[in-house]
């Protein structure tokens, strides 16, 4: 099955203000040409990896999510309260800040951040791209009837609402190689607004739908930690059951044994298999699956010579690999290209 195994780093904001805590890492400016460090690393062994843009929109400006996900950050605590954006003035839930309504030019203004932030990304060496269009931030609010309450050509209608993640696409597009592969995390409401957007998506040239929560409502419960294996694995089938090959789908939440996630795959209810906190639990999560599946897999030198014995280089060979460590939560694997299967 994996062949290659890579890293996806999650969450690095397009622009300050787009952060969900001032501890966020972000890729809005030139300095944060660091990335290519850990990209070099990556490629270094063999592996392949992607990074994810994001923009929290209403959601921004909390406190770290380990410390409390739903506390404000006041400029005391390094947050700006005062300069979160959404589609509307209307904040996520009590107590969050009130976003200030975007302007047409200011849509237009974060569309460019994303294309700057994805330059940087592509100067750095990321082999993907995802854009982050779900968990309730700005994408899902736009998305969204409940948060989205704008008249004009980005409220009220589904095609409306979907209007600036397709123009966001298509200014990603059009600075991306056609054999760079985009994916898009979302979930659009419902099945059947899932299963529209992804067909509207394929055509705009994203290659991979992973389907995840909206988290767009207090209100709505974020199964993570208590819901059942595969949870979140039906609205992946459905997208899959009514596109066939037209857009890659990945399936996400806690899919976290071999047994399920080959299960998913053999069903066809999805392409791709993301995990993400038995990586947390567990770094080395691809090689016990892998062990589990019977498949070989390429390891780092440092890592792979005490269980496959030595191989000797010629003395006058140089070292190349490098030893950086690389801190991530999460890491994926995928078969030779054809998506048939990789973790996150
Ligand atoms: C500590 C932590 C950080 C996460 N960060 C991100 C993120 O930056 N972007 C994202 O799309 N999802 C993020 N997620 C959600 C995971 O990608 C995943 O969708 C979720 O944990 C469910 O999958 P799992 O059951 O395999 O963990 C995060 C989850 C955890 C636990």
């Amino acid at each position: 099955m994996s062949e290659y195994l890579s890293y996806l780093l999650t969450w690095r904001a397009s622009a300050p203000e787009g952060r969900i805590s001032h501890q966020d890492a972000g890729t809005w400016n030139d300095e944060q040409a660091a990335w290519a460090k850990v990209v070099e690393f990556a490629h270094s062994q063999n592996q392949k990896i992607g990074i994810q843009l994001a923009h929290a929109g209403r959601k921004a400006s909390t406190l770290a999510p380990f410390i409390d996900p739903a506390a404000i950050a006041d400029e005391a605590s390094g947050g700006w309260p005062n300069d979160t954006v959404g589609p509307s003035a209307l904040p996520y839930s009590d107590g969050f800040p009130l976003p200030k309504e975007l302007t047409k030019a200011e849509i237009k203004g974060i569309i460019k951040a994303f294309v700057n932030a994805a330059k940087r990304a592509m100067k750095a060496g990321f082999d993907v791209i995802e854009i982050h269009g779900a968990h309730g931030f700005l994408v899902t609010e736009f998305l969204s009837p409940t948060s989205n309450k704008r008249t004009d050509e980005y409220g009220g209608s589904f095609e409306n609402r979907i209007r600036f993640l397709v123009e966001l696409v298509d200014a990603l597009r059009a600075v991306m190689p056609p054999t760079m592969p985009l994916f898009c995390r979302e979930r659009a409401g419902s099945r059947r607004d899932t299963v529209k957007l992804a067909g509207v998506l394929a055509e705009h040239g994203v290659d991979l739908m992973d389907i995840s929560s909206s988290g767009n409502h207090p209100a709505q419960r974020v199964q993570a930690i208590s819901s059942e294996p595969g949870y979140q694995v039906p609205f992946a089938a459905a997208v899959k059951e009514a596109l066939g090959n037209k857009i890659h789908v990945a399936a996400v939440g806690r899919i976290h044994t071999t047994t399920l996630a080959e299960s998913i795959l053999n069903k066809g209810q999805a392409d791709v298999i993301l995990v993400g906190r038995m990586f947390l639990k567990n770094p080395s999560l691809v090689w016990t699956f892998a062990e589990e599946l019977g498949v070989e897999l390429h390891h780092s030198s440092q890592l792979g010579w005490p269980f496959k014995g030595r191989t000797r280089a010629p003395t006058n060979t140089p070292v190349s690999e490098k030893k950086q460590q690389v801190v991530t939560w999460g890491w994926y694997a995928y078969s030779q290209g054809k998506l048939s299967g990789f973790y996150l």
